[in-house]
């Protein structure tokens, strides 16, 4: 194991995860609704403790999560059981090729590109391609470097133009806009860092 994906593993044992709201994802939410996405099989992308899994696999989705931390991965099951869903959680490395079978309808992640890009850029856009197909839809919610960072903290930041540069090989966009990150916590107080939604289509 590297050592940045060791630290994603200590940061869950500490209980050091500011990002993990409990709640599901109010944008994650608005989207399905105006865009109109349903049930399919979904691929979560850096899932950490499994909150909008379970959300989507109670909306009907068929979900495969997948985090690094096997403690997160521990809590998602959990999460799972107790709402009496199946979500197929796996503990892997999503920048090593890990083999998930048919391609996904709709692939998501809540804070994993802005950090996936800076690892392996090249490494997570084959990851997009290889688990998708024409058609099919990725929606990210990502940190806004359109404001800047209070003493560095909050989520890794990404510039629209990055985004579209990296994202458009294999997708064409769909929407981009603002939004802010919910159920974050900082210092004791609610903490709603400007982020990037972006909805991409796969192309033909
Ligand atoms: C900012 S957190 C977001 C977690 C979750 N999506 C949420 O909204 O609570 C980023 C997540 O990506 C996971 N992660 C980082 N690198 C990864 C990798 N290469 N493969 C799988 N998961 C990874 C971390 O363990 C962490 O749970």
């Amino acid at each position: 194991m590297t050592q940045e994906n060791r630290s994603w593993e200590d940061r869950y044992q500490k209980k050091d995860t500011p990002w993990d709201s409990g709640i599901p994802s109010t944008e994650l939410t608005r989207c399905l609704d105006q865009f109109q996405i349903s049930p399919c099989r979904v691929l979560e992308m850096g899932c950490g403790t499994g909150t909008n899994a379970v959300f989507l696999a109670q909306k009907g989705f068929q979900v495969t999560a997948v985090d690094l931390s096997g403690q997160a991965i521990e809590e998602g099951r959990m999460k799972a059981r107790q709402a009496g869903v199946q979500v197929d959680f796996r503990q892997a490395d999503v920048l090593n090729a890990p083999e998930f079978g048919e391609p996904f309808a709709f692939l998501f992640d809540r804070g994993f590109y802005h950090v996936a890009r800076r690892v392996d850029l090249e490494g997570f856009q084959k990851v997009l391609h290889q688990h998708s197909e024409p058609g099919s839809l990725y929606l990210t919610l990502a940190g806004n470097a359109n404001e800047a960072s209070p003493e560095g903290e909050g989520p890794p930041r990404v510039h629209a133009h990055e985004m579209c540069l990296e994202l458009s090989t294999w997708f064409d966009l769909v929407v981009l806009h603002e939004f802010r990150f919910d159920g974050i916590v900082r210092n004791g107080h609610p903490f709603r860092p400007l982020g990037w939604s972006g909805l991409w289509r796969r192309k033909a």
